[in-house]
């Protein structure tokens, strides 16, 4: 089927080229808040964040509140946050309801289930505005999947793992669940939320942007010989540069274990010498986390069944990177048409006892804040420039590398399905593309196509 243009502005009518307006339209911007955000799952928040009964955190997405508590027990509902008399938000940030959440502006209560248990002076209301039922907070969809809860705002949204796949197929591999934040940061980037994630979502940038990580020797050379102890350097380099202040990315335990390998004997064929010490790291990584009463899959067997890929995307604005016991994981949210808010969460693995305390949520760092690591910092140079590049009058559209860059278009006219408002059936399929690992991931057909010509 094809999408047409009356209805949504700014389409791909070559699927490799974006159109600039979508990263500063404020119509498009608009229009992704009145038809993309209500309709899709969010990753809302860390369970961690609310470990105990009556724990609440608020989660906004542009001009939206939800109220994320925990029960009683355990489980998480979600709430819209608006006091049903008079519309106050009735809880900012995050805390403990103490099992009932008071409005401050005339005291209506309300349970940890929603229930209105108070309302003041209530006589002086006629019945018909009191009606049991109306006046109990207004619930949204919320459910919980890789130690995060998840909420959507459409009733009509297939469950939360139906629009993960195959992510979270390759996440419950990785046992994602069982990893637990170390840090978390937060990061105010001066352009749009898709500008912003598109920078972490192909490799092609890195030979420029990132220097440091092309490494000498390590890859084998096309011709001439392959030298085992300079490949063994070039990877622990590798790891130590892809660490530095970023924990997850390549966790320092992983380093050190790297570091104790470093004298073990590889042969001089690389096609052999390699494969052994991508098992070998592996294998010493499971032995050393299973030692310490870590739950960490038997990354060996991952890699067996095609299940390590170093990158898991949930659109529209989540992802994970694993790497070896530990991941990064990042969400990105859209302040303004011009500006995003960016988590990044550290994620390791803890013995399995090992008391955790409730993670504190970010100061906002600027993109420029010199506490940034050294990897990051890289990326955020190019977006303030980036955005303001694309104001340029002489510049229309970006042209996409469809076999390096072919994810970006994914994810565009991905979102130029919601934007047309075509039902969830015609949308599931277009999510299995996106919801991969997009670094080197070719541009493909989806369920919908824009009307017009197609870059052959
Ligand atoms: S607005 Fe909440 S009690 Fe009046
Ligand atoms: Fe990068």
């Amino acid at each position: 089927m094809t999408l047409d243009g009356p209805n949504v502005p700014y389409l791909l009518h070559h699927r490799d080229r974006i159109p600039k307006e979508r990263y500063f339209d404020p119509g498009f911007h608009a229009l992704e808040n009145e038809r993309l955000w209500p309709r899709v799952w969010q990753m809302a928040c860390r369970l961690e964040e609310i470990p105990e009964p009556n724990d609440f955190v608020e989660y906004r997405i542009l001009d939206q509140s939800i109220l994320l508590v925990r029960t009683d027990d355990l489980d998480v509902r979600a709430f819209q946050n608006t006091c049903r008399h008079r519309g106050v938000r009735l809880a900012e940030g995050r805390g403990n309801c103490g099992g009932s959440f008071t409005c401050p502006f005339h005291g209506w209560c309300y349970a940890a289930d929603g229930r209105n248990t108070f309302v003041t002076q209530s006589r002086t209301f006629d019945p018909h505005n009191l009606q049991p039922g109306d006046i109990d907070l207004v619930p949204v969809r919320c459910e919980t999947w890789g130690g995060c809860a998840w909420i959507n705002l459409d009733d009509e949204a297939p469950p939360l793992r139906a629009c993960l796949e195959p992510a979270a197929t390759i996440l419950d591999a990785w046992k994602l669940e069982s990893m637990r934040a170390e840090w978390w940061r937060a990061f105010r980037l001066p352009c749009n939320w898709k500008l912003a994630q598109e920078a972490f979502q192909e490799q092609y940038h890195v030979i420029t942007t990132h220097p440091r990580l092309v490494i000498p020797g390590r890859y084998p050379p096309r011709s001439g010989t392959f030298d085992p102890k300079t490949f063994l350097q070039a990877e622990l380099h590798y790891l130590r540069v892809m660490s530095e202040g970023m924990a997850g990315m390549v966790h320092d335990h992983d380093v050190r274990i790297a570091e104790n390998l470093q004298d073990i004997e590889l042969s001089n064929d690389p096609n052999e010498a390699i494969p052994t010490w991508h098992r070998r790291l592996n294998d010493e990584v499971v032995r050393w986390h299973r030692d310490r009463g870590a739950d960490i899959p038997d990354l060996n067997r991952l890699a067996a069944t095609g299940m390590n890929e170093p990158m898991a995307y949930c659109f529209p604005h989540f992802f994970v990177l694993p790497m070896y016991s530990s991941a990064s994981s990042y969400r990105f949210r859209p302040l303004g048409p011009e500006e995003t808010l960016m988590e990044i969460w550290s994620l390791t693995r803890y013995p399995r006892d090992e008391k955790r305390e409730r993670p504190e949520p970010p100061d906002v760092w600027e993109c420029d804040d010199p506490r940034t690591p050294p990897i990051p910092t890289e990326d955020f140079s190019n977006l303030p420039r980036q955005q303001r590049g694309l104001h340029a009058r002489g510049f229309e559209f970006m042209r996409l590398s469809e076999k390096a860059e072919g994810h970006i278009s994914n994810l565009h006219r991905t979102i130029d399905g919601y934007l047309a408002g075509l039902p969830h059936a015609k949308l599931l399929p277009a999510l299995r593309e996106v919801n991969v690992n997009p670094l080197e991931r070719p541009a493909v057909d989806i369920a919908f196509e824009p009307a017009g010509p197609r870059a052959g």
